[in-house]
């Protein structure tokens, strides 16, 4: 082959493609397990968020968090009895491409389509046995995007202990602020539950009464706002996780404080 020739210059490229294509795979296929273990710590990390036991911004490695996870007991719901399914492994059910029912229209509030038939629930006790904290999976349309995240009740089943927001495409600083523990915060304590049992918490324009079930708008985000109640909404109600939480307001003898 001559030493300047096309066919030597094509032989130099295809090399090199060859190389830097081995080095990707290598790469991809080495640092697999790393990003598994990452996301399902970063999930760990939101539902202990959500449940109370870490800060917003506080971060933990993996040991810490299976430590907080102790006295949790997580369990695979079947929405429509409210039922808890305990043959169900949680890890295979949220793999599951068979486990989703498709919403009517007129139920489909939160604008999803569909949701799973069953799904994975979070129940936190104090080393009493007694029930602290129900974390929830929450998901929803806002303004331009699915929005994700973990809503919790306190151990009453009625008052709100937090609500994480891990995914979502708002406007930052909009309705991206959403995942700001400052806005978040406001949610603590407020009523989920109005004196008939139905889902109450409203993200309202302005500023809310602190005795009520509203919470402040975010200014200029009025729309994700609407799409953040209608989500929790649609998930507190009869087609989300109403007849799970009846179940276990049964289970635990204990009546929602209206
Ligand atoms: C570039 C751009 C991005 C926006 N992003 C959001 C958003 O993420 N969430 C939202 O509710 N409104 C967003 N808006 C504003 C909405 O179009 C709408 O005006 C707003 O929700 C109304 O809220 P307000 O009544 O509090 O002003 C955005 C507007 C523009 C121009």
């Amino acid at each position: 082959m001559a030493k300047e020739s096309i066919s030597r210059t094509f032989a130099v490229a295809a090399g090199l493609c060859v190389v830097c294509a081995l080095i990707v795979a290598i790469a991809s296929v080495s640092l697999k397990g790393a990003q598994e273990r990452n996301k399902a710590l970063d999930k760990q990390v939101n539902i202990l968020r959500a449940a109370g036991l870490l800060q917003p911004t506080e971060k933990v490695d993996a040991s810490r968090a299976a430590e907080l996870f102790e006295n949790c007991k997580t369990v695979v719901v079947d929405l429509e009895s409210g039922t808890i399914d305990e043959s169900a492994d949680p890890a295979e059910i949220e793999k599951d491409p068979n486990n989703k029912i498709k919403l009517d229209k007129a139920d489909d509030i939160a604008s999803i389509k569909e949701i799973p038939a069953k799904t994975v629930v979070y129940l936190f006790y104090d080393e009493t046995g007694e029930l602290k904290t129900v974390v929830l999976p929450i998901v929803g349309s806002g303004l331009w995007s699915v929005l994700y995240g973990f809503f919790s009740l306190d151990g009453d089943l009625n008052s709100t202990a937090n609500i994480v927001f891990y995914d979502h495409g708002e406007t930052p600083g909009l309705g991206g602020e959403i995942s700001n523990p400052v806005w978040t915060a406001k949610w603590k304590g407020k009523k989920a539950f109005n004196q008939n049992g139905e889902p109450a918490l409203r993200v309202i324009k302005g500023t809310a009464d602190p005795a009520s079930s509203d919470i402040d708008g975010i200014s200029g985000a009025t729309l994700t706002g609407k799409g953040v109640t209608n989500t929790v909404t649609f998930w507190l109600g009869e087609k989300g996780f109403g007849p799970f939480l009846k179940n276990l307001r049964a289970q635990n003898g204990s009546k929602s404080e209206n």
